[in-house]
């Protein structure tokens, strides 16, 4: 039987088996897994560990902020913040399919670490990169036995073939509800551990076509009305996540006023899961899905329809790509 604090000390000892008394790097995403394998590679190697935070554009509105806010009052953890935004907007130019973006991002991420890793070089050798991968990410990803590639999560099967770090994962044995956990164990706060699923992709992978600056700047703006609806109907723990996904190539007609409107639709796809590997849609209150519908179209002025996406898991994936 495992419990919360065995697994805690096993990973502990393993961290500091594999890591003896080299740096590491973490990749911190503002998301759970990151910060909770940051949290137990710093329980087992203190300030040896330096966490990297990647602006890379896809983020959604207020979240660099609350990673260099909460999480570094919450553990003290060294942070360093990288502004990447170009350098991924760069790469992305042109790229559709949702796979090739996948590998770019997860290309990316690399290189940045690879160049943190060169600017602390006088502060020691950082050879290992520590990252939150789960075991429904390398299921998925296709790492485990019979399974097939269905994503690349940009944590494994996006990682370049020239990867010059040795991995630390002290997670990939692990599920959601098991990391929350432990995060919680190792003294994270509530706002953290109980945080919705954002994937590392970010808001690359919920644009369906090119991501440009200015979408990505349209998706923001109706991401954050639909999750402070959704918050403020007190349903983030009904909800596993709802991804908010705009599908920038569709152009409907509609009207607003006395004009005629040629705008994008988005598409609100909440899930209720257990562990993401399969899910659910969620019934949300017409209500909520009248506020937060009636909110995106007036004050988001490139979108004049919502959508709402009923499908489960299977078939359908809880992302759009
Ligand atoms: P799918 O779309 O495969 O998503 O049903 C399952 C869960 O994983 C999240 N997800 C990712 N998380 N890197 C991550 O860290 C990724 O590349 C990635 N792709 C999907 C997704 O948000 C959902 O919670």
């Amino acid at each position: 039987q495992w419990t919360t604090s065995s697994i805690v000390d096993e990973q502990v000892a393993r961290i500091r088996e594999q890591i003896g008394d080299g740096k590491a790097i973490c990749g911190l995403s503002g998301g759970v897994d990151s910060a909770v394998a940051a949290a137990l590679v710093q329980r087992a190697i203190g300030d040896r560990l330096t966490c990297v935070f990647v602006d890379h554009g896809l983020l959604r509105a207020g979240e660099r902020a609350q990673v260099e806010r909460d999480y570094v009052a919450a553990t003290g953890v060294n942070l360093v913040t990288v502004d990447a935004r170009d350098r991924f907007l760069g790469a992305l130019k042109g790229v559709t399919d949702p796979e090739e973006k996948r590998k770019i991002i997860g290309r990316e991420f690399i290189r940045v670490f690879e160049q943190a890793e060169r600017d602390l070089k006088a502060e020691g050798d950082y050879r290992f990169l520590v990252q939150g991968t789960l075991y429904p990410d390398v299921v998925e990803s296709g790492g485990g036995a019979g399974t097939a590639n269905i994503k690349s999560h940009h944590n494994v099967g996006g990682l370049p073939d020239d990867l010059q770090f040795t991995l630390v994962e002290p997670l990939r044995a692990l599920f959601k509800d098991e990391v929350r956990r432990v995060g919680t164990e190792l003294g994270l706060p509530e706002t953290i551990v109980q945080r919705q699923p954002f994937p590392g992709p970010g808001l690359g992978i919920r644009i369906i076509g090119e991501v440009t600056g200015e979408r990505l700047d349209i998706l923001r703006k109706a991401d954050a009305i639909a999750r402070e609806e959704l918050t403020s109907a007190g349903l983030d723990r009904t909800i596993w996540q709802c991804p908010v996904v705009l599908l920038a190539d569709v152009r409907s007609v509609g009207v607003q006023g006395d004009g005629r409107t040629y705008g994008h639709p988005v598409v609100l796809r909440p899930v209720s899961s257990e562990d993401a590997m399969t899910a659910d849609w969620t019934r949300l209150p017409y209500d909520v899905l009248e506020r937060i519908s009636t909110r995106i179209t007036n004050e988001v002025a490139e979108v004049n329809r919502v959508v709402l996406d009923v499908t489960s898991k299977p078939p359908g994936t809880i992302e759009w790509e």
